[in-house]
């Protein structure tokens, strides 16, 4: 329990390096040539990997597009620092996934370009409503890429779980961080806005077409 305590504690940490970051225990020396995705067996695993990969890729990708945008309208409100916050966290999971993309060679979305805007825009336009507005759109998109997240963790699970182990250490811990995002959004009022219900959806049927499309394209 303890060694796996502490390979999902330095996910950030060079790879070569000897003690958790935390606490400064010997961490476990590594027996594998690869530090998160093992080497696809056939060609039906790769494609399987490659989907995931590119499209949590894309998610954080879009996400961080979506904090940037809150940011250019709230940065200066007293809002600024929290949204901040969550958006640093994405860009730890973006560089994670720029890691991860280059190391298992797989290309990321041709979709990028699109996502940068359409993410940037969402993120900006729901903040010039006002910070509740913005609140409510981190709710809905963190809740999808959780549930995304959650769906990937299962099917790996599934598969062969002790295969896939650091794999699912990287999920697991960007899964909880989203969820986190998520119950800030509820605790900052994200319900308060007029067609709430309505509102979460739409955003969240968008999520979806985001997720289909980065799956394939
Ligand atoms: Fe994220
Ligand atoms: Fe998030």
């Amino acid at each position: 329990m303890q060694m796996a305590a502490h390979t999902g504690s330095h996910l950030f940490g060079p790879l070569l390096a000897r003690q958790c970051l935390r606490c400064r225990a010997p961490l476990r020396q590594r027996s594998c040539a690869y530090s998160v995705v093992p080497p696809p067996l056939d060609s039906e695993e790769k494609r399987m990997l490659d989907r995931f990969l590119r499209v949590d890729h894309a998610g954080e990708y879009g996400a961080n597009r979506i904090y940037a945008g809150q940011m250019a309208v709230l940065g200066r409100s007293r809002t600024g620092p929290l949204i901040q916050e969550m958006w640093d966290q994405e860009k730890k999971h973006l560089q994670k996934f720029n890691e991860i993309l280059a190391e298992s060679r797989v290309r990321p979305t041709a979709l990028l370009p699109f996502w940068n805007i359409a993410g940037f825009a969402l993120g900006a336009s729901t903040a010039l409503l006002g910070k509740e507005w913005a609140m409510a759109c981190t709710v809905a998109v963190e809740e999808s890429i959780s549930e995304h997240y959650n769906s990937q963790i299962r099917a790996l699970m599934e598969r062969d779980p002790e295969r896939y182990t650091e794999l699912l250490h990287v999920l697991k811990e960007f899964r909880d961080d989203e969820m986190e995002h998520h119950d800030t959004g509820l605790e900052h009022e994200a319900e308060s806005v007029p067609g709430y219900w309505l509102v979460k959806n739409v955003i969240q049927l968008g999520c979806k077409a985001a997720i289909y499309a980065s799956e394939r394209i």
